[in-house]
């Protein structure tokens, strides 16, 4: 059936002057990194992005180097692997798509990138979507090894729930409820998305008020020209 429309939240990088909530972001990175990454790649975002969320060049190379990357081929033709450098991209967890969905009942976890523009409002359906598991009802016959959940199309998913409460602790002591996490890895992955976001807006304000004074100087400049011709 039709997907349930996703709920509507209230997020800060909203609108003509919205910024991203850092701390909530950093928090959504946590909840990448410990939950969404056993099956997710971000490939368009390298570890040293991260650096604009606030984090310190030595931290980040301590993360990426957390991570096996592909680099090359051996003399046998064999995919070289090493750990990941701040200039590497967030891998995925899986060698190829067919280990993939192997290992995911038959679907494969797709790259979560642009996951937050690629979708329909798309930040309120991730939020949706991640806490939005529910029994099915009566009616809904619910495959083996999918989850009901009434904002996927279809109903039925092949993500088991990630966000059990309390499955990452938070290194600011935020409390890790369900719905402050899928909150957090909202505002991580919208950062991914649209990293430029504030500089966009910053600009956008910025030509708006050049073309207001301009406005008021052309005004005056014409009342001026026009002024001997009545
Ligand atoms: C699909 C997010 C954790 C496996 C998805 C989708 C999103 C998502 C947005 C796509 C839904 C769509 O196509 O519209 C997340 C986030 C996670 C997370 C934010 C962490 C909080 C995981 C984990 C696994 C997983 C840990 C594996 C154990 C999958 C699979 C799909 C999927 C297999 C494809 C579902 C289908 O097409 O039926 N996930 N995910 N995800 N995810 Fe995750």
């Amino acid at each position: 059936g039709a997907a349930k429309h996703p709920m509507q939240m209230e997020w800060s990088f909203e609108g003509p002057t919205g910024t991203y909530d850092r701390a909530s972001a950093q928090r959504g990175w946590q909840v990448y990194q410990q939950v969404c990454s056993a099956c997710h790649s971000l490939k368009y975002f390298r570890f040293r992005n991260l650096a604009e969320l606030g984090y310190e060049d030595d931290m980040i190379k301590a993360w990426a180097a957390e991570y096996t990357v592909v680099d090359g081929v051996d003399d046998a033709g064999d995919p070289k692997e090493r750990k990941g450098l701040p200039q590497d991209a967030f891998p995925s967890p899986f060698p190829n798509p067919e280990a993939a969905a192997a290992s995911n009942g038959g679907a494969v976890p797709p790259d979560l990138s642009l996951i937050a523009k690629a979708r329909h409002d798309g930040p309120n359906y991730l939020f949706s979507l991640l806490t939005g598991y529910q029994d099915a009802p009566a009616d809904h016959e619910a495959p083996a090894g999918k989850s009901y959940n009434p904002y996927f199309p279809g109903g039925n998913i092949s993500m088991a729930p990630p966000l059990a409460e309390g499955i990452v602790e938070y290194e600011d002591g935020t409390a890790a409820t369900q719905e402050q996490m899928a909150k957090d890895v909202v505002n991580f992955l919208m950062y991914v998305a649209e990293p430029k976001l504030e500089a966009r807006h910053h600009m956008g304000l910025n030509v708006l008020l050049y073309l207001m004074i301009l406005v008021v100087v052309l005004y005056f400049s014409m009342k001026k020209i026009w002024k001997p011709v009545k």
